[in-house]
């Protein structure tokens, strides 16, 4: 257990322990967990509630509560929609994580990709060592193995209320009958068909997507029927497992049946800490993003007296924000991978006096020297920007906060023949050569570099704060290294600025992570410029466009009653579902 406070949390350490030691995989049968008795309790909020990436999703979720799911059961029949409805980022062939809160206890699966059994350290290096550009983003030796029908199905397992099958059901329906294609996606289709062009078979299945026509994937529909009728059993080892190997056979992929057949999902000790009267649920390694934020908060926390006053988003708000996101990069870069490989020191990056100690090194007025800022415990980061996030909590109290990936918009462009599933270009995200950037210009250490079997660092940080027990807020968004620093933002705006949540998660957002030196990142959906933009130039700072603006999906509980907000970036839908 990541305790910041060990002695308030000692006990809570001990029950959620014994649960985290029972070994997980997704195995042929449904693992041996007791079911939870969460859904046969008497309603504790006024409604359940979905903040998800788009209306087929939400729809989704609404049919799952009607038939009597809890929000575990909405969850997994979100993810496969999305994989259906939203084929840029939802997914079955990525992988991600997913916090909960049931039964008034956090839990958390890891169901990152691995990187595949023959994958080596320099796999994309040239005989001089360079990075073969692309190499890692386009094709069959971009993806690791997936992992999201796995994490699925140990979730719904352990907690879910309905019948795997019924959670599939709409996933199953929108493959095989179609749905219809959005503006956005047709938009973004349209972009990978021309990034992909010549790489790989995206176009194959693709290619003939438009706006406003129904779509159909009858392969997809094929293998999610399987995966309805078998459980996870046909993804890792059954004919979808068989198909998905038969697409790199011919070398252009390293992904081979005993990479599917030894896949696991993992339930991890989420990092718990206290801030503000909230405790704060998030991911642990292999994600960045936990202990980011939790950084975050607290430096931020500690820096209050110099916060005093200070406008949300005016230039000295910005540099201050800046001043704690480089030394949290800093450290990002250093110490951060697969735990299962590399011993990451999260109590100490999480420790207070540490944390303080940070703080205490924040210059006030100008910024810190880019290369005096090193990594806080001594003596060196990698990921697309894309991913998708949903929030869910159910009438009984629980929660699922979910974030999952397959990297760049359409993963690798690599569609598995015969599947329709989309591959992952998660390799990217470890560090192919060390100081090297990657596409979200962090660099990395050795402690996120290619080993068989490892999961690569990820920044994905599906959050949930509680109050007194009950939950407050779910949150997360896709994003990259801008993830965690996205939902910080938010979360200031929420309680240190008391803003609505509509309104918080609307504000503007910025960002900073040490390299490129004394850059902010603003976004397209609330750019930076004018007046501000000079007062924070005068500052030191180089401002900088990118093309990407987040997605929040956030669902915040005062008493009984839940608000939902999808951010008003994406396509996204919040429901409430009495
Ligand atoms: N691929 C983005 C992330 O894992 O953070």
């Amino acid at each position: 257990m990541k305790l910041i406070n060990r002695a308030k949390f000692s006990a809570t350490a001990l029950t959620l322990a014994a649960w985290l030691l029972v070994p997980a995989g997704f195995v042929a049968s449904a693992p041996a967990y007791a079911k939870t008795s969460a859904a046969t309790r008497p309603a504790v909020l006024t409604a359940s509630a979905v903040a998800v990436a788009d209306k087929y999703s939400a729809d989704a979720a609404a049919q799952i509560f009607k038939e009597g799911g809890n929000a575990v059961d909405a969850a997994v029949a979100i993810a496969f929609t999305l994989a259906v409805t939203y084929p840029e980022a939802g997914n079955i062939g990525g992988g991600g994580f997913m916090t909960l809160y049931m039964d008034g206890k956090p839990y958390f699966i890891d169901y990152r990709e691995r990187a595949p059994l023959s994958a080596t350290k320099n796999m994309f290096l040239d005989s001089e060592g360079n990075v073969i550009k692309g190499k890692s983003l386009y094709g069959g030796f971009a993806a690791g193995v997936p992992g999201t029908v796995a994490g699925m199905w140990e979730a719904q397992s352990r907690f879910g209320k309905l019948k795997w099958k019924q959670v599939l059901a709409p996933a199953v329906r929108y493959a095989r009958d179609g749905f219809i294609v959005d503006e956005q996606l047709a938009r973004r289709r349209a972009e990978a068909s021309k990034e992909f062009d010549g790489k790989t078979n995206f176009d194959t299945y693709f290619g003939e997507m438009k706006e406003g026509v129904n779509f159909k994937q009858p392969d997809l529909a094929a293998v999610l029927t399987r995966i309805s009728n078998q459980g996870a059993k046909d993804f890792y080892d059954g004919k979808t497992a068989d198909l998905i190997a038969a697409s790199m056979q011919d070398g252009s992929g390293l992904i081979t049946k005993a990479d599917l057949q030894q896949y696991k999902a993992v339930w991890r000790e989420p990092i718990l800490a206290d801030w503000n009267g909230y405790r704060i649920i998030t991911a642990p390694p292999p994600s960045s993003g936990g202990i980011g934020l939790v950084q975050l908060l607290k430096m931020k926390a500690d820096l209050a007296p110099a916060f005093k006053g200070v406008t949300l988003n005016s230039p000295q708000y910005v540099h201050l924000i800046a001043e704690i996101e480089k030394r949290v990069f800093a450290d990002r870069a250093q110490y951060l991978g697969d735990p299962d490989f590399y011993k990451v020191p999260v109590a100490q990056l999480t420790n207070d006096a540490y944390i303080a100690k940070r703080a205490a090194e924040v210059n006030l007025t100008t910024p810190t020297p880019t290369a005096d800022v090193k990594p806080g415990l001594g003596t060196s980061m990698p990921e697309k920007a894309e991913t998708t996030h949903f929030s869910v909590v159910d009438k009984w109290g629980n929660a699922v906060s979910n974030t999952y990936t397959i990297n760049g918009y359409f993963g690798s462009g690599v569609v598995a023949k015969g599947t329709g599933i989309v591959l992952n270009d998660e390799m990217d995200d470890f560090s192919a050569k060390p100081g090297v950037a990657n596409m979200f210009g962090v660099v990395g250490s050795d402690a996120n570099s290619i080993e068989p079997k490892k999961r690569p660092l990820s920044s994905m940080t599906p959050t949930i704060l509680t109050q007194d027990g009950k939950v407050a807020l779910v949150i997360g968004t896709p994003g990259g290294s801008r993830i965690f620093t996205s939902i910080f933002q938010v979360i200031n705006n929420l309680y240190d600025f008391k803003l609505p949540l509509a309104q918080a998660v609307g504000e503007m957002r910025f960002h900073h992570q040490l390299l490129p030196a004394d850059t902010i990142f603003w976004e397209p959906y609330k750019p930076i410029d004018g007046e501000l933009a000079k007062q924070i130039e005068a500052k030191g700072y180089v401002l900088k466009g990118q093309g990407f603006s987040g997605d929040i999906q956030a669902i915040k509980i005062d008493g009984k009653t839940p608000d939902a907000v999808s951010d008003p970036r994406g396509r996204g839908v919040a429901r409430i579902i009495q």
